[in-house]
């Protein structure tokens, strides 16, 4: 037999939340089940639908981010398909920024083409360009804030002005910045999306997505999408990510401070052919960053080193204290090669435009001691 829950703890409270690690709810009779689900009561059902642990982690994220309401999502991918999914009729059109994540380009190009939506790109920082493409009136505007790999930084405010001029809705993956360097729903944007399996969570044992916007009428939209296409989240990393939130803006400063200090450092290294930090004045949106973004210019940089491929290889093998692994926004400093990882089914045509060469290095920079940091990076580039 069942029993019931939860065992009286009399006056007492968890101070840490539970983890309602469960696929299903019990629920006392017919009446009790038509209220939670017509009349909007509190309960819960099913996990799919929705459970305590991502209502919660939504809830945090939406006052982050300060927009009227959130979702959950098992991934930051999830996360861009609910948006699609709810916002997108056969025939109607995105026109995306040409500086993306390798997969989102994917969904867009290789997926959505199936289903007859049809995606346009465009240099969003050529804001001529944006307005005469957005002429053709898309549905979506999509952009990230700070893109990956090469931390190219929109203008949110004047992006958000010429969508709604032309009727079409932004939708902003702030993944990189986060709200703490950045709230795109307080400079326009109708929805913003994160990949929290990045810095937010932090720690690199949650995979999960997040997306707000302050519209209501979109909100039955999502939840349809999230449970009929299956997008939902589990409650266990649901809680780890509440864990990681936590204390995100403190590892986010930690590390922008020791981003910063690397870029700067690297640049007077031999064998370093390029950085890319929008700390720095010779990024090409150095400008900009400083008037979209708040405390610091983030945790990712860029480093081109002479000798592509081969270098990178040796960098690697010479640097084991700093992880070759594909991801970012660990605590600790870890590097990827967007060539062979993010970008990897991008043309090689496409990969030169946007200056993603094979000797390339993405560092997710973490929060240990900088000279830490510094001697691997010096042991590699030797
Ligand atoms: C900018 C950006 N958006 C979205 C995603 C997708 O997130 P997830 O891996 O959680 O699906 C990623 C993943 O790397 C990313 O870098």
């Amino acid at each position: 037999m069942s029993r019931p829950y939860p065992t009286s703890l009399g006056e007492t409270q968890p101070l840490v939340p539970p983890i309602y690690q469960s696929s299903v709810y019990t629920i006392p009779d017919l009446d009790a089940l038509d209220a939670i689900m017509n009349d909007g009561e509190p309960g819960f059902i099913y996990a799919r639908d929705a459970h305590p642990n991502a209502r919660r982690l939504a809830q945090l994220l939406a006052e982050a981010e300060n927009a009227e309401w959130g979702v959950i999502t098992g991934s930051g991918m999830a996360a861009i398909s609910a948006i699609i999914l709810a916002t997108l009729q056969k025939g109607q059109r995105i026109l995306a920024s040409n500086r993306l994540y390798g997969r989102t380009v994917q969904l867009f190009t290789q997926e959505l083409d199936r289903f007859g939506v049809a995606t346009e790109y465009v240099d969003c920082n050529d804001l001529a360009a944006v307005e005469a493409t957005l002429k053709k009136s898309p549905r979506l505007l999509f952009v990230e804030t700070m893109s990956n790999p090469l931390l190219r930084v929109v203008d949110i405010a004047a992006l958000a002005e010429l969508a709604h001029d032309h009727g079409a809705l932004l939708v902003v993956d702030n993944t990189f910045a986060t709200p703490v360097l950045t709230r795109p729903m307080d400079l326009g944007a109708d929805f913003v999306m994160e990949s929290l399996t990045k810095i937010i969570a932090g720690h690199s044992d949650v995979t999960l997505g997040f997306l707000a916007a302050n519209d209501p009428d979109m909100l039955p939209a999502i939840n349809a999408a999230v449970s009929i296409w299956g997008l939902a989240s589990n409650p266990f990393d649901c809680w780890l990510a509440e864990r990681g939130l936590a204390t995100l803006e403190l590892r986010l400063r930690a590390a922008c401070e020791n981003a910063l200090e690397l870029a700067n450092w690297l640049g007077e290294q031999t064998g370093v052919k390029r950085i890319w930090y929008p700390g720095r004045d010779d990024h090409p949106d150095h400008q900009l960053a400083t008037k979209v973004l708040d405390r610091g210019f983030g945790h990712m940089l860029c480093f081109e080193l002479e000798g592509g491929r081969d270098a990178v290889n040796r960098f690697m093998r010479a640097a084991p204290g700093i992880p070759f692994s594909p991801s970012l926004g660990h605590s600790a400093t870890t590097l990827s090669h967007p060539a062979t990882t993010s970008h990897r089914y991008t043309s090689p045509a496409e990969r030169k435009r946007q200056g993603i060469t094979d000797g390339l290095i993405r560092l997710s920079v973490g929060v240990e001691p900088l000279e830490q940091i510094q001697a691997e990076m010096a042991a590699g580039l030797k």
